[in-house]
């Protein structure tokens, strides 16, 4: 079978600089996303998981290397061309939701919806927004603010609106660490749906070797240098 190639990564470098020191997060990483992929990155502490989801999601720039999405460079586009790249092709689940409290569930996921320069209007909107968090099972919910939610709900009103712009992929930074393994589960179901029914790609930064049940391919980070394990 061949797959659908998504996205590459070629000699990928990132080093930080921190006061006098040079730090090498990532070297050189290859590394190609098929279309429906689900993959696990695992690695210990500071071994540059995030710096790989940072650039792979457009959020950093690489120090050295090629990128490239659906076959096209993205170190040539202006800051304006790749936002509009990072906002259709990428979904972001952070591990503490990045959700703001105050404002309602519907709220939230308005606000990502506003970044996509679709023109809709107030009605179309609320059933877009309606029915992403159909999708993930909290619709009834959508007028609550979040600060009212469980942890669970919460969970899932930043997985819809990692979902809102129909992004090809999803990137989700350990986002079970402080949830109960109960809450871990249905939130790892989620996710296997939203592969498995709506095709995305999944790329899940993890501690927890639990979280690998549904990865069809696992990624391994130490000190910066990426290599693949078997499933
Ligand atoms: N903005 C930054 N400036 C300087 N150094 C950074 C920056 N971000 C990350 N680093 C360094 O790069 C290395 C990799 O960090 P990264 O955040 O990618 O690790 P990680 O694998 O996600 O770790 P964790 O599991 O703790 O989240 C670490 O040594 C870290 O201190
Ligand atoms: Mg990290």
């Amino acid at each position: 079978m061949t797959e659908k190639k998504l996205l590459e990564l070629n000699k990928i470098s990132k080093t930080y600089k921190k006061k006098k020191r040079t730090i090498n997060a990532l070297s050189e990483v290859d590394l190609i996303l098929n279309k429906k992929d689900f993959i696990g990155i695992i690695g210990k502490s500071g071994a540059g998981k995030s710096s790989l989801l940072k650039i792979i999601g457009l959020i950093s720039k690489p120090t050295e290397g090629v990128y490239k999405l659906e076959g096209k460079e993205i170190a040539s586009l202006s800051e304006k061309e790749k936002a509009k790249y990072r906002n259709k092709y990428f979904g972001f689940i952070l591990q503490d939701y990045g959700l703001i409290d105050s404002y309602t569930v519907y709220e939230n996921i308005e606000i990502p919806l506003s970044y996509a320069e679709i023109k809709i209007d107030a009605k179309e909107k609320r059933e877009k927004i309606s029915d992403v968090l159909d999708k993930v099972g909290i619709k009834q919910e959508i007028d609550e603010p979040c600060n009212k939610l469980s942890g669970g709900q919460r969970q899932r009103v930043a997985i819809a609106r990692s979902l809102i712009n129909d992004p090809d992929i999803i990137l989700a930074d350990e986002p079970t660490g402080a949830l109960d393994n109960e809450t871990a589960k249905d939130f790892l179901t989620l996710l296997h749906m939203i592969n498995k029914n709506l095709n995305k790609t999944i790329v899940l930064v993890t501690h927890d070797e639990k979280m690998l049940l549904y990865c069809n391919r696992i990624i391994q980070i130490e000190n910066g240098i990426v290599s693949e394990k078997k499933t």
